[in-house]
């Protein structure tokens, strides 16, 4: 008997090709989000499942699905699944690392222009037909150019951010708990200092850093506090990163200039102030979202099911 999976929302058909020559496969292909009890049921008879960021896997999910062996997400960062809870339950648990680090800094550039430069805003303007004539001063925004990049968190999609600030002739900074290889700044022309400089040097600052309970709210009113009142904040990361109700409050007082924002607090339910602020650049949680990479995730986490339930090795293991 093969074994039996579950596909918790859906995936390309090639993907569900690929796992049906392996496994007897349940599949949401109607994309409706499971509860929390719905999905416990769904797993409660399978060896694995290929998941979503949404989809919270716990000790308690794990304690009614006896027969599970491996949850495989559909997503780089892997917060809605508890590792310890797996290993301690005796699942292994994998990510999609790699595959998806330049389209998420293509998209990190993305809201830097369209936040620095007003894009969505003036957009929305053309649109409402409210544009009535050429204007020596309308919509002015902030160069990105020569500007001074500010990267919180230098991983993979950190450094591939770094890499394409050269085209603007940026001054580049970065910040990580531990400073990383000379080599490894060389390659990005990034130059290490600590958070506060990070904060106040930066024109433009953008997160890379993955959400745990050490990163809550790791931006918050203070440190919002000391960033330059022209500054623009890019956030592409994880909601819970970011205090979004200290992020509301500075740029209703102008206390940064703009932000552009990918990821949320509480999402898809964000904060409604947001919707009253016109410097503000908002995206679904989008920033991985070209075909091509999409693809090649559900594909990647399809890889890491199979390998975990014919050898036991799979290549993204978190939990070896
Ligand atoms: C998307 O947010 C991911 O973590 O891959």
């Amino acid at each position: 008997m093969k074994p039996r999976v579950l596909v918790t929302r859906e995936v390309f058909a090639e993907v569900l090709d690929y796992l049906e020559r392996h496994f007897d496969v349940s599949s949401n292909q109607a994309d409706q989000p499971f509860s929390p009890d719905a999905l416990a049921k769904a797993l409660s008879d399978k060896d694995g499942a290929l998941t979503v960021l949404t989809d919270r896997i716990d000790a308690g999910l794990l304690a009614k699905c006896p027969k599970l062996k491996v949850v495989c997400n559909i997503a780089v960062g892997y917060n809605n699944i508890d590792v310890k809870a797996c290993s301690d339950a005796g699942v292994m648990a994998t990510n999609t690392p790699g595959v998806l680090d330049d389209s998420t800094a293509d998209f990190t550039w993305a809201l830097i222009l369209a936040a620095a430069r007003r894009v969505t805003e003036a957009e929305a303007y053309v649109r409402a037909g409210e544009w009535k004539g050429w204007k020596l001063k309308q919509f002015l925004g902030a160069d990105v150019h020569h500007a001074t990049l500010g990267i919180l968190g230098l991983g993979r999609i950190g450094q591939a951010v770094a890499r394409r600030a050269r085209g603007f002739e940026m001054n580049v900074l970065y910040h990580e708990p531990k400073r990383l290889p000379a080599d490894v700044e060389k390659a990005c022309g990034a130059a290490y200092v600590n958070f506060y400089e990070l904060l106040s040097r930066a024109d433009i600052l953008t997160i890379h850093v993955p959400y745990s309970s050490a990163t809550h709210h790791l931006v918050g009113a203070a440190q919002i506090a000391k960033m330059k009142p022209t500054a623009v904040l890019i956030h592409a990361a994880r909601g819970g990163v970011v205090d979004d109700a200290a992020l509301i409050a500075a740029l209703r007082r102008g206390t940064i200039a703009a932000a552009g924002l990918d990821v949320f607090d509480n999402e898809p339910a964000l904060n409604p102030d947001f919707l009253k602020l016109a410097n503000v650049v908002m995206t679904p949680h989008i920033a991985s979202s070209s075909t091509a990479t999409r693809r090649n995730m559900a594909m990647l986490a399809a890889e890491n099911l199979v390998a975990a339930l014919t050898t036991g090795k799979p290549p993204n293991l978190l939990n070896p």
